[in-house]
């Protein structure tokens, strides 16, 4: 097979995992993957859909990168599981298949190339089938995701991802140790779990004590496991629910060195009225308090967050209890984003849809206050040191760009290749976005 395939990847971790397996699974069969999208005769798009216009977001994305020698194009994902059969009217697109049905895209895609079909869809919801259906990973980079947990059962009222993502299912222990320890046999040093909600993770041990009923492992268990296989330097989870997080991944926090010191864990709204209409499942104190405790139980962690303004029949009033969280907690780094209604969800049908000309004043409002505190997180860095990871260069000559462990962009100066390898830095000057230092 001579066929080149070019693929495009949006949204979250989840779909960068999905999209390594496609790459695997398709060079497998004997495709060949270019990153020159005109040279393709096969184009993935992979897509996401949580927030607004993520249906023209993808036509225009096929627009843009379809060329005289494509001869299939594919959409996959978050979008054509939420659009279902509406998505075939585009008349580029020959196949959309939803996000737990990858490893069928080979058949799909000879399908069409041979002209027995035209137009094929499938957005069914096995989730752990596409999972049975890995194969050995074709290039292993020195970190790497593993998917640990997916889909979400929380349905915070805004939200597609219960829709798109489906139930939630933990992949079998056994799976997740084979697969990490083949990657860190592999060359990769840093390990990141991921999962819509990975602290809901609970699956069956891997041992068994003969007489005994199998034990089922939580995801502070799973930590612990993992930490112990040779050749892990760095290991990372996201993300997590407030209300899912115990003290026993606290404490894991505290006892285990490759874990790094630092956690996703969105608030979405300081208001408790806001909080109750989102499904949340916590108030701004037992937000508050949760945080605090982990603190307590592990002094050197530090938070990051998303929120969401405008949400229907906020009021200047339970913005302000946004802004008043964010003050409490001081977050390293933070992700804000405008309600955007979406098809099917609770929230899009509720009252008082607030204008966007507020969603973005208010967005504007609250992003000035988190930048701030992210600014006085960074300073306090200054001549402190970290560990580095390396995986890029950076715009200048000599210059190379890593993560520490509260995965900010750290660059520095080399004479010699960084790529790849771990370093202590001491950090000299800080910017808003990143942080500079001097290689020891
Ligand atoms: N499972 C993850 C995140 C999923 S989506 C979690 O619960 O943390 C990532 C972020 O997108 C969410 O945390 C939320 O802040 C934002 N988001 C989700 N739906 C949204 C919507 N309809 N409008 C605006 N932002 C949204
Ligand atoms: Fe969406 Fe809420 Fe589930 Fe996160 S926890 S994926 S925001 S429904
Ligand atoms: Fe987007 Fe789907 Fe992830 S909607 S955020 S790609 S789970």
């Amino acid at each position: 097979m001579s066929e080149k395939f070019f693929i495009d990847v949006h949204g979250c971790q989840m779909n960068v995992y999905d999209s390594r397996r496609i790459v695997d699974t398709l060079t497998e069969a004997g495709f060949t993957k270019t990153s020159n999208s005109s040279d393709a005769d096969i184009l993935i798009v992979y897509t996401c859909n949580i927030r607004e216009k993520a249906a023209q977001k993808v036509f225009s994305r096929i627009r843009a990168l379809k060329t005289s020698k494509t001869k299939v194009v594919a959409i996959g994902g978050c979008v054509p599981q939420a659009e279902k059969k509406n998505i075939l009217k585009n008349k580029d697109i020959n196949i959309a298949f939803g996000p737990q049905v990858y490893h069928k895209l080979t058949r799909y895609i000879l399908e069409v190339l041979s002209g027995q079909t035209e137009k094929i869809l499938d957005i069914e919801f096995e989730q752990e089938k596409k999972f049975g259906h890995l194969v050995r990973r074709k290039e292993v980079s020195h970190s790497e995701f593993v998917t640990i947990q997916e889909g979400c059962d929380n349905f915070c009222t805004y939200c597609v991802v219960p829709y798109t993502r489906g139930r939630e299912y933990s992949r079998p222990v056994i799976d997740i140790i084979n697969e990490t320890k083949e990657l860190l046999q592999n060359g990769a040093k840093e390990i990141i779990l991921i999962g819509q909600n990975v602290n809901s993770f609970a699956s069956e041990a891997p041992y068994i004590n003969i007489g005994q009923p199998k034990a089922v492992w939580r995801i502070e268990r799973l930590i612990q496991e993992i930490a112990e296989l040779d050749g892990l330097k760095r290991l990372r989870y996201t993300t997590s629910h407030p209300k899912d997080f115990t003290n026993e991944l606290m404490e894991v926090h505290a006892k285990i060195p490759v874990l790094v010191p630092f956690t996703h864990i969105p608030a979405q709204s300081g208001s408790d009225r806001i909080l109750k209409m989102m499904n949340r499942g916590h108030t701004a104190k037992e937000y508050l308090n949760k945080l605090a405790n982990f603190r307590s139980i592990c002094p050197r962690i530090q938070f990051s967050s998303d929120f969401i303004v405008g949400f229907p029949s906020e009021t200047n009033s339970d913005f302000e209890d946004t802004l008043k969280l964010t003050e409490e907690v001081k977050y390293t780094i933070s992700y804000s984003f405008k309600y955007s209604p979406r098809k099917n969800t609770p929230a899009a049908a509720m009252e008082g849809q607030i204008p966007d000309d507020v969603k973005n004043e208010r967005l504007q409002i609250l992003q000035a206050v988190l930048m701030k505190a992210q600014l006085e997180f960074n300073k306090s860095l200054i001549g402190q040191k970290y560990e580095v990871l390396f995986d890029k260069i950076g715009k200048y000559d000599k210059q190379y760009v890593g993560k520490n462990v509260y995965s900010q962009s750290v660059i520095v100066e080399s004479d010699s290749n960084m790529i790849g390898t771990f370093g202590d830095v001491i950090v000299e000057r800080v910017g808003q976005n990143s942080v500079f230092g001097k290689l020891l």
